[in-house]
């Protein structure tokens, strides 16, 4: 990049690379650039620094996301590797997302996050671009809008946080922030105990401690997509290893930069049916195929070829093999120290797809080898090998019939009374999170350990982003009982430090007028049946078309023109996310932003 070249009017801007990219701004690129450069120089950067690639990084950094805490000093040592390797580091903010702290929803503010990393990266002049997410939603929104983008990108997240101790008990969140809550309202510790628990429970910066949440299961994904280095996803957020591995982050983009390794080369169905795999073989976060299938409908090549039916057949070949919370006891620095995701590869390498390219521009194959993994395994009773696994197959199981004719998902790993997996029951059904909190603990409620527990309202439209409600609490005069499992069934999510009997993403949820989750009534007789992936009300196809006709009445003009949508909000982004949202079996993504979008605009 020859700055005197770039003021002579008579010489072309031969190359779009650095500065020179989207120029258009004022009709006349020369000048275009001339003011860029203007204001580059500004923040004391020089010619000899304008000219190298350069690499951008989402700075993600929030008071509010404390799970991102370690963001400045990642950016330290992203820097040190991208100057290193000869590149130029720019930083700027996109959204940053913490579970705790976004209402309605974290992920009502999902694909509000997409979209921002998608239009940043594309509206800014980077060669290739850095994102560091972390927090659940944050690396599902950093890879839909950039495989949008399609510019070059390099992942790295914030790492675990490490576990606490409470009482000489190990602790982490957020499993044992449920099941504590659960003793204190079964009576089984005092405000004493729960009180002094709340200060172990997140003792350092970083994301959550136990595997399955969904911030660990997309950092592991996120590996065996090819985009991130073995030890990336659980060197521990406070780790020196941790630094390194953003040193190395930075000197991989300067690298991809150069390369222009783009994510809709790199990512390939093999890449995702991988992904999918080790999503089933650690018993994952449900939310986790949400995520995939929208990240997966973003890619113009791969879009409509995985559908749910694809996670239920990797499923059933898949076993489970990773000992952690919930589905197991230990905890994410425990995986680590069991060689991580290098470990659990090499325990999957007969049922991954090894030709499926990767970031480094070698194949997932080609980086096993190169990297010999002597030690497989460090502990048995972390990561199992295929012939000794902790569960023949099928962690994440699709349920359908005519309850849920789009389909359902629930965690069979994640069950407590494996009897639970086939029942029939009576519904006590509950229309939304509200009628929930009134009466769930009413000493009148008509329910038995043998009722089945329903929640409307809470798909991806009904309140908005279907919240992590569908773990919904076993009623109180049952659980002082000792009753611990119930099946439990809802068009939300779940947080995947969770468990129990639950079926979450009821498809079509219930805010869409023709769902049958819409029009369950108390006492109607609901069917599951996991083996056979049945979820059945036993109620006639006329009878739930009656009910359905018998609600639309209802309806008014606006919901009635955007598909029958039961809407609450008409403007600004709650209206946008209303009306466009599409449903889980396709990843609750916008529909315009899914690779076919442009049809639907
Ligand atoms: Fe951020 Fe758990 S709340 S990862």
């Amino acid at each position: 990049h020859s700055s005197l070249r770039d003021y002579d009017l008579s010489v072309p801007l031969e190359s779009r690379t650095g500065l020179r990219q989207g120029l258009a701004s004022y009709g006349d690129d020369k000048f275009s650039l001339f003011l860029r450069k203007a204001f580059i120089k500004a923040a004391g950067l020089s010619d000899d620094s304008l000219s190298r690639p350069i690499i951008g990084i989402t700075n993600t950094h929030s008071g509010f996301n404390p799970c991102h805490a370690n963001v400045p000093q990642l950016i330290e040592a992203l820097k040190r590797g991208i100057h290193l390797h000869g590149g130029l580091a720019i930083e700027f903010p996109t959204v940053s997302i913490h579970e705790s702290f976004s209402s309605p929803t974290s992920m009502y503010l999902r694909n509000l996050m997409a979209m921002d990393t998608e239009e940043m990266i594309q509206a800014q002049p980077m060669d290739a671009c850095i994102l560091i997410g972390g927090c659940d939603k944050t690396v599902p929104a950093q890879l839909m809008g950039s495989i949008s983008s399609n510019k070059p990108i390099v992942p790295i997240v914030t790492g675990p946080m490490m576990p606490g101790s409470h009482r000489g008990v190990r602790l982490g969140a957020c499993t044992d922030c449920r099941s504590n809550w659960a003793a204190y309202r079964a009576g089984e510790i005092d405000i004493e105990d729960i009180s002094s628990l709340n200060a172990e429970l997140v003792p350092t910066g970083g994301t959550c401690g136990v595997m399955l949440r969904t911030c660990f299961t997309m950092a592991c994904i996120t590996v065996a997509l090819g985009l991130m280095p073995f030890n990336s996803a659980t060197a521990p957020a406070v780790s020196s290893a941790r630094l390194r591995v953003a040193e190395e982050t930075g000197a991989r983009a300067v690298e991809v930069a150069m390369s222009q390794r783009r994510p809709q080369t790199i990512l390939t169905r093999e890449s995702f049916l991988n992904g999918i795999t080790v999503l089933q073989a650690m018993g994952g976060s449900t939310n986790a195929v949400v995520h995939l299938l929208a990240i997966i409908n973003r890619h113009p090549a791969v879009a409509g070829s995985i559908t749910l039916d694809t996670f239920d057949e990797i499923g059933r070949n898949t076993p489970l093999l990773v000992d952690l919370k919930p589905s197991g006891d230990n905890y994410m620095t425990d995986f680590h120290n069991a060689g991580g995701m290098r470990a659990l590869l090499e325990a999957l390498r007969p049922l991954l797809y090894l030709n499926a390219m990767t970031i480094s521009g070698k194949t997932l194959g080609e980086e096993l080898d190169a990297q010999p993994f002597k030690g497989f395994p460090y502990s048995y009773e972390i990561v199992r090998p295929l012939s000794d696994p902790l569960h023949p197959n099928s962690s994440l199981v699709v349920v359908r019939g005519n309850l849920a004719p789009q389909g359902a998902v629930i965690k069979a790993s994640a069950c407590k009374e494996r009897r639970l997996l086939s029942h029939s029951g009576p519904a006590v059904v509950f229309a939304n999170t509200a009628d929930l909190a009134e009466r769930i603990d009413d000493p009148a409620l008509q329910v038995s350990k043998d009722s089945v527990l329903v929640l409307q309202s809470i798909g991806p439209i009904g309140h908005p982003g279907m919240p992590e409600a569908g773990m919904l609490p076993i009623p109180q005069k049952l659980s002082k009982e000792g009753v611990k499992d119930m099946v439990r069934i809802s068009d939300g999510r779940m947080s995947g430090s969770a468990g129990g009997t639950i079926v979450l993403h009821v498809s079509p949820e219930s805010a869409m007028i023709d769902s049958p989750l819409g029009i369950v009534r108390d006492g109607d007789m609901i069917r599951l049946d996991v083996e056979k992936r049945l979820l059945e009300v036993a109620l006639s196809g006329e009878e739930i078309q009656r009910r359905i006709r018998e609600r639309e009445t209802n309806l008014d003009e606006r919901s009635r023109q955007l598909g029958k949508r039961v809407m609450t909000k008409k403007r600004g982004y709650r209206g946008l996310y209303e009306s466009r949202v599409n449903q889980a079996e396709l990843g609750a993504d916008f529909d315009f932003l899914t690779a076919d979008g442009a049809e639907v605009l």
